[in-house]
């Protein structure tokens, strides 16, 4: 991208206030000293994309997309950042040049990976391919399957590696897990499919075995600079614009059953890769439906599975569907009981109460007084946590059928365990509270924290953590700690609406940037709170260096050498004893 200035583009921003552009697309209604919409980046019905015009930015307090003018009509109109500076420098009369095209800086990593996928899929094509041809034919996979999927061949020829060598370095093949050190490739004897990103770009394969059962049934890429798997679904790219009529997609556990689903013209579906489902995945999802369907395996553990992800969308806001099939995976289910039966469960998922229903009945005999009993109780206390009043009255009204038991007792039970669930979800809600803080742990939460103060008060704040602070561990936040040094020292201030644009092209650091400018601290703050994500930040360089230097004790033999690293040990500890 050719270099256009800061200020160019910070005087383009300016001369669009951020409400005008908004209301361009979304209506908004004054609150306070902000305005209001429905956000456009996800199913929203609460008005909850705030427009502040002294900050110059959007932000929803929903689905957490946050930016400047620039970031809302590049979403907005689905264009690169630098397009949509330039679409609003045109209405000026202005043309920037250089801003057309955002030069992805993985383009050449995307290009690897498709040129490996065409290499397996022309291997499967060729005479090499007739043994896992057979196999898929077996598997009563068909030509078209094979091709809307992608699905090719490794063989054990060792011939990916010297092949894409003809135009790339070994590095970038073994960063990207197509080959080993010595040349060598690491995929072999295995049908390939391809794994692509949220926007379809290829990053990585999915290996199954075909011929023999000694080996890992799948072999996926390794973790690269591309490939992170908590971060993409299988097929979300398909799938994502293939939601049914009921606006839903469905969530299943393998490759072959996302792929078979499709074969019966089932195309929103998607699967984490061997992994359990995580909050990354729900977020994904969110941001296109609020109808999530769980069509996990028949067995104990797609069970299991299910259970662990209602506990996970438990505090989501999302509708949750749940099939649980008759047979080993939704795979085998449609091979043997066919379209009809499969799309007769698919449109008439169970409802999160119905599936614990059934789950609490597993292993009860509802022929004895007492099991009934503490059935019932137990239905009553997961009762409680359904939204949807509705659906409480329904299975009441249901048990009352089904067990002869009075309504009006069931209803009071209900209200008793609902009455204390209220005094309960506080200490709930402190305990989500207490994981997830875990989960962004002290230290990373306090140079959050001490990041944030120094975006919104900078002058405040900046030159204090430049003197203070030893080293942050964490290399995204550290580049982007030293970002914001070097950019207020560059303008005498910072303006978050013309740091978005600064920092757009730096793409590591600026989701560090919107995750933190998304936390929605309290404005004030006192020297003590700012001193303690300091010490905070400080403290882990410590741990983390003096644990450091002890495994280096630990195998150093050499005397002189050993007395070196007590030395240094000493000295971060004596760091420590000062402040
Ligand atoms: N998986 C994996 N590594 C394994 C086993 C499984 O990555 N060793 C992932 C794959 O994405 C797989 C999913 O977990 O699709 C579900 O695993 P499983 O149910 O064991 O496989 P199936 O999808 O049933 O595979 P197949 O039908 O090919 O036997
Ligand atoms: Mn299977």
């Amino acid at each position: 991208m050719a270099y256009v200035d800061d200020a160019t583009i910070n005087a383009i921003r300016r001369r669009h206030p951020i409400k005008e552009i908004v209301e361009r697309y979304v209506t908004l209604t004054k609150k306070g000293n902000d305005y209001w919409g429905l956000c456009p980046f996800h199913p929203d019905n609460n008005a909850s994309m705030s427009v502040s015009t002294k900050l110059d930015m959007f932000q929803c307090f929903a689905c957490h997309k946050a930016g400047n003018i620039f970031n809302f009509i590049a979403d907005m109109e689905n264009i690169s950042y630098g397009e949509a500076i330039n679409l609003l420098a045109k209405e000026d009369g202005y043309y920037v040049s250089g801003l057309t095209k955002k030069q992805n800086p993985h383009a050449k990593d995307y290009e690897i990976m498709s040129l490996a996928g065409k290499f397996y899929q022309n291997n499967l094509n060729s005479a090499l391919g007739n043994n896992a041809i057979k196999y898929l034919e077996e598997r009563q996979i068909d030509r078209d399957t094979i091709k809307k999927f992608e699905i090719g061949l490794a063989t054990d020829k060792q011939a990916l590696t010297p092949f894409l060598l003809n135009k790339y370095d070994l590095n970038d093949l073994i960063e990207l897990g197509l080959s080993n050190d010595n040349s060598s490739d690491i995929f072999n004897n295995r049908i390939m499919i391809p794994i692509h990103d949220l926007n379809g770009n290829p990053i990585g394969f999915g290996g199954r075995i075909y011929q023999t059962r000694d080996s890992s049934k799948y072999v996926n890429t390794k973790a690269t600079r591309i490939f992170d798997k908590s971060k993409i679904l299988y097929n979300y790219h398909r799938a994502h614009n293939k939601l049914n009529k009921d606006n839903s997609i469905i969530i299943m556990e393998g490759y072959f059953d996302v792929i078979r689903a499709s074969t019966v013209g089932v195309n929103n579906c998607v699967a984490p890769m061997g992994t359990s489902l995580t909050k990354k995945h729900i977020q994904i999802l969110k941001k296109i439906t609020n109808n999530i369907i769980l069509c996990f395996d028949g067995d104990k553990a797609g069970r299991d599975a299910t259970v662990r992800a209602l506990e996970l969308l438990e505090d989501e806001s999302v509708n949750v569907g749940i099939i649980r099939l008759e047979e080993k995976d939704p795979d085998e289910f449609i091979i043997k009981r066919g379209k009809e039966e499969f799309l007769k469960k698919i449109n008439n998922p169970l409802s999160v109460i119905e599936f614990k229903m059934n789950l609490l009945k597993e292993d009860k005999n509802l022929n004895d007084t007492k099991e009934v009993s503490n059935y019932l109780d137990e239905i009553i206390r997961e009762l409680v946590k359904e939204k949807d009043s509705f659906m409480v009255t329904l299975t009441l009204k249901k048990l009352e059928r089904r067990f002869d038991v009075d309504y009006k007792i069931l209803e009071d039970r209900y209200n008793k365990y609902k009455k204390s669930n209220k005094k309960d979800s506080l200490s709930n809600n402190l305990k989500v509270n207490n994981t997830k803080k875990k989960l962004l742990n002290k230290y990373g939460q306090a140079t959050n924290n001490l990041l944030y103060y120094m975006t919104v008060s900078p002058h405040e704040i900046i030159d204090y953590a430049e003197k203070h602070v030893i080293m942050i561990m964490d290399s995204k936040k550290r580049r982007l700690f030293n970002e914001l040094i070097y950019y207020y020292h560059k303008y005498g201030t910072i303006i978050i609406a013309d740091l978005i644009s600064y920092l757009n092209t730096k793409t590591d650091v600026y989701d560090v940037f919107n995750e933190i400018i998304n936390m929605n601290l309290k404005k004030e703050y006192t020297k003590e709170e700012i001193d303690d994500y300091i010490k905070c930040v400080n403290d882990y360089y410590k741990i983390n260096k003096t644990d450091k230097l002890k495994l280096e004790l630990n195998t150093e033999t050499d005397p002189m050498k050993q007395a070196k690293i007590l030395m240094e040990i000493m000295k971060i500890r004596g760091v420590n004893n000062n402040d």
